[in-house]
């Protein structure tokens, strides 16, 4: 078992991002991959929102399973879908997942980000597949989004010192772009990659919801990182101040950089 800084980093304590999150508006493309009666395992799974969509998708006769190593998300997920016939959430960490070659698709969604090892997880989640099976990971490059107009000086700052306290701790700020490679050295073959950005508009109704992320952020990660001596309590509170004044005043657009890149378990190759 991995216990290192960026375990520490990536805990999650807030969930309200990830439960609005469904099959159908944030893993499109595995919902183009999945078929009735497929096994499927979602790795990183949180309180089960996207993993029930699979569920529904795969129909009842069907087997999914959603791990994820933080056991008070898993027991949430367990409660929310319990009337869900297919679908079951256990306790694993994704660099011991307890899988052979079982399912017909591996994925796992924004999670290697949060990783110091993402190659040792891959190999992880290769184990668990099947022979001809697909391993499937959504992932961004945080270096690449944009906003419309730009931000605040002060938010910008905070957004880098973010990034700085994730590569300190050994995660790939921009790891959507070397997955192809980590795929390739892994040993995965038939690799296609699809570009999933995630784009909100004034226009949205949801646009509330997804401007304010990294407000979010910043809140529920800013007292760590100020433990950590990443951001002082003057800077992150006036980055928050003005990134409020920011979405108030003028924001009109944010567009995160996001793509899912998946391959071919065939260990008769390798
Ligand atoms: C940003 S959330 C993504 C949740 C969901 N997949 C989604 O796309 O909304 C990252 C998830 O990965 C989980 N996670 C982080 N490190 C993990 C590990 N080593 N093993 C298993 N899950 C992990 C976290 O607990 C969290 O639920």
């Amino acid at each position: 078992m991995v216990n290192d800084t960026a375990m520490e980093r990536a805990k999650l304590t807030k969930t309200a991002v990830i439960d609005t999150r469904t099959l159908e508006n944030s893993h499109k493309r595995l919902a183009e991959l999945l078929k009735p009666g497929m096994t499927v395992l979602d790795v990183g799974c949180g309180t089960g929102a996207i993993t029930s969509g699979i569920a529904e998708l795969v129909g009842p006769n069907a087997r999914v399973v959603g791990v994820d190593n933080n056991p008070i998300l898993i027991e949430k997920a367990r409660q929310t879908y319990k009337d869900l016939p297919g679908l079951s959430f256990e306790i694993a960490d994704i660099y011991n997942l307890p899988f052979y070659g079982e399912f017909d698709i591996v994925t796992s969604a924004r999670v290697l980000q949060w990783l110091s090892k993402p190659k040792d997880a891959l190999n992880q989640m290769i184990q668990s597949t099947k022979e001809n099976g697909r391993v499937l990971v959504l992932d961004y490059n945080h270096t690449k989004i944009s906003w419309e107009p730009e931000i605040p000086e002060t938010m910008k700052s905070f957004y880098k010192a973010f990034l700085q306290w994730r590569s300190d701790a050994g995660m790939d700020n921009e790891i959507a772009d070397h997955l192809q490679h980590i795929f390739k050295d892994a040993g995965l073959t038939n690799i296609k990659i699809t570009q999933q950005n995630e784009n909100t508009k004034q226009d949205d109704h949801d646009f509330h919801d997804h401007i304010t992320i990294w407000a979010n952020v910043a809140q529920i990660k800013g007292k760590q990182m100020m433990e950590d001596g990443a951001i002082t309590e003057d800077k992150l509170e006036q980055s928050q101040r003005d990134f409020s004044e920011w979405i108030k005043g003028c924001a009109k657009s944010q567009t995160m950089y996001l793509l899912a890149i998946e391959g071919t378990v065939n260990r008769e190759l390798n």
